[in-house]
């Protein structure tokens, strides 16, 4: 273990856009802080990000209270009233920032111009080159960071938070190819890392989306809530049943534009089953096409963006387009295949609407943090919007505790062996038992495969990814285990119900073991 000799005030963990406008707001507000990334900045979710951010503008005739409507009815009962609207009310300022610091949203000479995605009532998506709203707010970010020579540390895989012999946080146990062990010290950690689609054989996420920031979180002792509602988003270009990794989104403003979701024998499939019809929220439509396509013995739908023609689909698409046509699909003349793919994490290490998790000196913000905006289900392109508000108030919360705090003492060193299970394994049972459709009997299955771990020293940074994914993995199946119920994205086919008793989110922290455990449930409206 050598000393990468840097002591911050504030490590970041993650470069998407929580993590970025975090480092950003801490850096303008005088702390000494460094962004870390196991692979290059930029290189995440954040860039993958096609719909846009969904925000009240002033003068559209939208508000706030019909954007907090759209989101608790999307969020299946499991939303917190209180964090809806405080981040939802602090949107318009957090995009303004954002163009200020160099972002440029479709329509910025005058209006901007808004799109429908599923579960909202308005027009109220801003977006950005069409359907790369992400890569254009990445752009932007990792621009600002460069300008203002913000320390970005690239290619660190961080393998433990480590704390202090009270508790508190004192800096970061990191991991790089070539460099070996290392340790940052630092007197507040926020963790960014984003999401953990690529727990699933087939995900719209990153290749680094594995769940690390989960891990490290749940090693640190934090609480974690509502991980079992992982979103699958409705509509991922579909490839061919042997596709694996990373596959293109398609994304939901299609329909906003009138495409219209088809089965293979061109029945709609949205017909009767929301009166949004395909803008129902994203859990309806996922399940919705899950059902058809075991009705009709496919493994995809079809959806119909003909009417859009090929210049609307060119121009304001030109992502989904590009894609398409890369696999010889024409979508201005046929319909596109798609099928729903493991996307968003709803649940994640709790915070409050600071970022402050229960750890003294550990933050989380962005898709890794469970703050109650989403609940048990995510209204569509609320995630960028709350990454880029949580991201900015986490960093004000840190400047504010560290004016108080006590100096952390010395790090007590991280631990020598981690346990870890077979990638491949887990990523195949978490898609065949913990995907839209999940019982007890494939629950326990997928959680025997992620608990046959052996334990290791953590050697390059693919073991540190192993590891991480090894306990995400077991986290959400503890949690999916426990909801003996169907409700938002957690749909199980031996409890097919919501249940009134189950109004609650499930937390997980680890025992004396390190084993992932259910803790307190915890009543609608966060952490007493
Ligand atoms: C999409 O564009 O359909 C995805 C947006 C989101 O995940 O919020």
């Amino acid at each position: 273990m050598t000393s990468r000799q840097l002591t911050v005030d504030l490590a970041v963990v993650g470069t998407g856009v929580a993590g970025l406008t975090a480092a950003l707001r801490a850096a303008e507000l005088g702390l000494r802080v460094v962004a870390v990334t196991k692979t290059a900045v930029g290189d995440c979710n954040t860039r993958w990000a096609q719909g846009g951010v969904a925000v009240v503008l002033p003068g559209t005739g939208d508000s706030v209270d019909a954007h907090v409507a759209d989101t608790l009815a999307a969020g299946a009962g499991l939303c917190d009233e209180v964090a809806v609207r405080e981040i939802l009310a602090a949107g318009p300022a957090a995009v303004s920032a954002l163009r200020d610091c160099g972002a440029v949203f479709d329509g910025d000479a005058g209006d901007l111009e808004r799109t429908r995605e599923g579960g909202h009532r308005a027009f109220r998506v801003v977006h950005a080159g069409g359907d790369a709203t992400g890569a254009e707010i990445e752009r932007a970010l990792v621009g600002a960071a460069r300008d203002g020579r913000l320390p970005l540390v690239e290619g660190q895989s961080v393998t433990d938070v480590l704390r202090d012999d009270t508790g508190r946080v004192a800096g970061l146990a990191l991991l790089g190819d070539g460099c070996g062990a290392g340790v940052l010290r630092a007197r507040a950690v926020l963790l960014a890392t984003g999401g953990l689609g690529r727990l699933y054989a087939v995900s719209t996420n990153a290749d680094g989306a594995t769940g690390d920031g989960l891990a490290l979180a749940l090693r640190a002792g934090a609480m974690t809530a509502d991980l079992e509602f992982v979103q699958f988003h409705p509509t991922v270009l579909y490839v061919g049943a042997g596709a694996r990794g990373r596959q293109p989104l398609v994304t939901e403003a299609i329909r906003g534009e009138g495409a219209v979701l088809l089965d293979t024998t061109g029945f709609p499939v949205m017909t009767g089953v929301h009166p949004l019809g395909a803008l129902a929220p994203r859990d309806v439509v996922a399940a919705a096409i899950t059902t058809r396509m075991a009705q009709t013995g496919t493994d995809h739908v079809l959806l119909d963006a003909t009417r859009l023609g090929g210049a609307v689909l060119r121009h304001r698409f030109p992502t989904v387009h590009a894609a398409c046509m890369a696999c010889g699909v024409d979508p201005a003349r046929v319909p596109i295949p798609v099928a729903p793919a493991a996307h968003y994490q709803c649940g994640g290490v709790v915070t409050d609407t600071s970022g402050r998790t229960t750890v003294p000196g550990l933050y989380a913000a962005g898709e890794l943090a469970r703050t109650g905006l989403h609940g048990a289900n995510r209204l569509a392109s609320n995630s960028l919007l709350e990454g880029l508000v949580m991201g900015a108030r986490a960093a004000v919360a840190v400047a504010a505790d560290l004016a108080v705090s006590p100096r952390p003492g010395p790090p007590l060193p991280p631990r020598e062996r981690y346990p870890v299970a077979d990638r491949d394994a887990v990523r195949h049972s978490m898609s065949a038992y913990a995907g839209i459709g999940r019982d007890a009997a494939g629950l326990a299955a997928a959680s025997a495969v992620a608990r046959a771990t052996t334990r290791r020293r953590l050697r390059t940074p693919r073991d540190a990814e192993d590891a991480g994914l090894t306990l995400a993995a077991a986290a959400v199946l503890a949690a999916a285990s426990a909801r003996t119920e169907s409700r938002g994205c957690h749909l199980r086919t031996d409890h097919p119900r919501a249940a009134v008793r189950w109004r609650r989110s499930i937390t997980v922290m680890l025992d004396a073991e390190g084993v992932p455990m259910v803790a307190q449930p915890m009543p609608v409206g966060g952490v007493a």
